[in-house]
């Protein structure tokens, strides 16, 4: 597969590109050679990778709120996209306590006025949504869910993301799925994380904020397991998933796991053993809280995107770690320079991700 040829000169709106792994995915297409349009709300956390990495200074940017249909009709409306990421979203399930409303309103409308504008679009468009792993009944199943697994949310972050799949499925098979030039699919992907995350209420932005003062972490739940992923591993699955299902016809209105295939499931507290081997400052200690329920064990079945879209995490566990370690460190002591190692990373990433897929 051609990704360069797929993307080069293309025009390629990324909704929530300001954000983590909107960032990431947009300097990815700009690798690529694409023109991406980003459309965000705001700049979710300061700092953040937007503008640590400067993609302010080199991205059509528009700020505007999904929720506004009007606003966001008339901007896909003028530009024409040939690809949509939509990544925009209330992302934390902490906030989504807080917010619910807004969390349901952004998540779900948001993506409604994505599927509404859709039905309307006449040229070939190629769109991707990003839902979550969260959408999952959580049953704690050992095995790891598969995309035919049933979709129920309990809190209000997992809950929008899995009424917002129902909504997607439905605009599909009643106005999508017999438009040609339409090609849709739901990428669910596993916690990511990477350098250039400071979400409130994740694991290593948390740490981070503290290691970067030399502070210690205060750890919540250390045994929770995750199906952790570096976010290059995830941003690039959605750009392979989108570059297939502009060609491959069954792909069409198709949802897909993107995680890591591991028989281990790594613990909180081995991804905090293995940052200390790439990070003198890690200095953590185990503070139990009940703040808000989140799962212990969270596992994708990642078969169906090896079988069907060739792809399969690439980056071992420990990589993963040595990555984000790498990139937090470099931001701390040389700030100005990040941006060069975000491209850095992109580019060793992709070296690799070409000879897999
Ligand atoms: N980070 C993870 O581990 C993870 C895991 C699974 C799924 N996801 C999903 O991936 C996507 C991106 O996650 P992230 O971690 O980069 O999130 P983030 O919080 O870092 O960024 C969210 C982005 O959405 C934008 N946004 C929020 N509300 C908006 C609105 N009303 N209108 C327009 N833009 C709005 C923000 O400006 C920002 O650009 C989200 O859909 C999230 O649910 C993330």
């Amino acid at each position: 597969m051609n990704l360069e040829k797929n993307f080069k000169n293309k025009k390629v709106i990324v909704t929530g590109h300001t954000g983590f792994k909107g960032s990431w995915l947009t300097l990815s297409l700009k690798n690529l050679g694409a023109k991406v349009l980003g459309i965000s709300k705001n700049i979710p956390t300061k700092p953040s990778n937007y503008l640590a990495s400067k993609i302010d200074r080199e991205t059509k940017s528009l700020r505007a709120d999904v929720k506004d249909l009007d606003k966001l009709r008339k901007i896909i409306k003028k530009f024409k996209p040939d690809f949509i990421f939509h990544l925009a979203a209330q992302s934390l399930v902490s906030i989504s306590y807080e917010n619910p409303k807004e969390t349901w309103e952004t998540n779900l409308l948001g993506t409604l006025n994505i599927l509404e504008i859709l039905k309307d679009i006449e040229r070939n468009t190629v769109v991707v949504i990003i839902t979550s792993d969260k959408a999952y009944k959580n049953v704690e199943k050992k095995k790891g869910y598969k995309e035919t697994d049933v979709l129920a949310g309990i809190d209000p972050y997992s809950a929008s993301k899995s009424s917002t799949e129902i909504a997607i499925k439905s605009y599909f098979d009643c106005f999508l799925r017999n438009k040609k030039n339409i090609k849709l699919g739901v990428a669910r992907a596993g916690n990511v994380i990477g350098g250039g995350d400071w979400s409130k209420n994740r694991l290593i932005p948390d740490c981070v904020r503290s290691w970067s003062k030399n502070k210690t972490a205060k750890i919540r739940n250390p045994h929770s397991t995750r199906p952790w992923q570096h976010v290059l591993e995830a941003v690039w699955a959605y750009i392979l998933f989108a570059s297939k299902l502009k060609s491959i016809k069954k792909l069409n209105g198709q949802a897909f796991n993107f995680g890591p295939n591991n028989r281990k499931n790594y613990s909180v507290i081995e991804l905090l053993v293995s940052m200390k081997k790439n990070w003198n400052n890690v200095k953590y200690l185990i503070k139990k809280s009940k703040k808000f329920k989140e799962s212990n064990l969270l596992k994708l079945n990642c078969n169906k995107a090896k079988k069907h879209l060739g792809w399969e995490n690439i980056l071992k566990f420990d990589e993963n770690i040595k990555l984000t370690a790498e990139w937090y460190q470099f931001f701390y002591s040389n700030k100005n320079k990040i941006k060069d190692l975000s491209l850095m990373q992109i580019e060793n990433y992709k070296k690799k991700f070409m000879k897999n897929i």
